[in-house]
């Protein structure tokens, strides 16, 4: 099998906080994207995915693990070499109207994109920035407009044209939906799915709602407080989830096909990272915690074929799925940029 075209392995972010306090916010935790692949990480707010998808672009530094992309090691760059040496890895955000210029047309803050790598000479960039447009479902005329003349979904569709001028390979998407209605939504997530298929696009898709990364991505990675608790092809993990966390995921949102029980939502909150429970950090929110689960921590093990589960209901007879993936090592600080 080929590399991974994006591969986080045993990432860990560490923060301070006043001063004093660390966090731990990603706490070993390891995904791969393979080529042309929508990769679904989801989990509640707070367990650590912003963090990961962070280091996943050389916005900050894991403070253990590493970052391989296309083959080498990413780390954190200067915003202009960045935009040189990273420009096949792309980030977009949650929130279009922060991320674009609102006081410069739209064509123009395409161009610029393409200007920042030489990516298409004088004459040819307007066709490159109507092909962009094109490419996200746009006419050419958006070109001459402002972000404000256009909608939440149009607005993402105009950031996605951004990051795709730098014709990535992969681009890692931080909640790109989640300030969108429910139709908007819907056409932007269809838009992602294209773009992946027509591009050979990889692409790593950041939600807290499963319900809609279950319709876009091709395998779905589970975070819980800084962890990977659960990992597989969507189908099969959304009809029979191994973990107790991914269950009640998919418990707290309607179930579109009206079929089946569904758990009820979790009690409580994400635990302060600072602070994770002992053993297993699900378990003091977990329905069917018994005393192993407070006394040992489960390993993220293959309990069927192209699944992992780190739950002790589990009695998968694999070896870890990533030996080290746990293992406590000493934190370094790690300073945002
Ligand atoms: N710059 C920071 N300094 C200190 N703590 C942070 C910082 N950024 C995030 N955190 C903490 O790290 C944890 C994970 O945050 P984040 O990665 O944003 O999670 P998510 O994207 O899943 O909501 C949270 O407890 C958050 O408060
Ligand atoms: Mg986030």
């Amino acid at each position: 099998m080929s590399k991974p075209a994006l591969d986080l392995r045993d990432v860990e972010v560490v923060y301070e906080r006043r001063g004093r306090e660390r966090v731990r916010a990603v706490a070993g935790a390891s995904l791969a994207v393979e080529r042309g692949q929508i990769v679904g990480l989801v989990g509640e707010s707070g367990c650590g995915k912003s963090s990961l998808a962070r280091a996943a672009v050389g916005l900050v530094r894991p403070t253990a693990g590493t970052v391989v992309f296309e083959g080498r090691e990413v780390t954190p760059l200067t915003r202009r070499a960045r935009a040189r040496e990273l420009a096949r890895l792309q980030m977009v955000f949650q929130n279009p109207y922060s991320s674009l210029n609102p006081r410069r047309k739209i064509g123009s803050q395409l161009a610029d994109a393409l200007d920042a790598l030489d990516l298409a000479p004088r004459r040819g960039r307007r066709a490159r920035v109507a092909e962009l447009l094109e490419l996200v479902g746009l006419l050419p005329s958006a070109a001459a407009r402002y972000p404000h003349q256009f909608s939440g979904g149009q607005r993402q569709r105009i950031a996605v044209a951004r990051a795709l001028a730098a014709d990535p390979s992969v681009l890692v998407l931080d909640e790109p939906l989640a300030s969108l209605d429910a139709s908007a939504q819907a056409q932007v997530a269809n838009l992602l799915v294209d773009l992946s298929r027509r591009l050979s696009l990889s692409l790593l898709l950041i939600s807290h709602d499963l319900a809609i990364v279950r319709h876009v991505a091709d395998v779905v990675s589970v975070m819980y407080l800084g962890v990977m608790v659960e990992t597989g092809p969507t189908q099969p993990l959304w009809s029979l989830p191994l973990h107790p966390y991914t269950e009640a995921l998919i418990g707290a949102v309607p179930h579109p096909d009206g079929r089946g029980f569904l758990p009820e939502a979790l009690p409580g909150e994400v635990p302060d990272p600072a602070r994770p429970p002992a053993a297993c950090r699900f378990h003091p929110r977990c329905p069917y915690a018994f005393d192993r689960c407070k006394q040992e921590d489960p390993l993220l093990r293959r309990v069927a074929p192209g699944r992992t589960a780190a739950c002790w209901l589990q009695t998968g007879s694999g070896p870890p799925a990533r030996p080290a993936e746990q293992a406590q090592r000493l934190p370094l600080l790690h300073t945002e940029e």
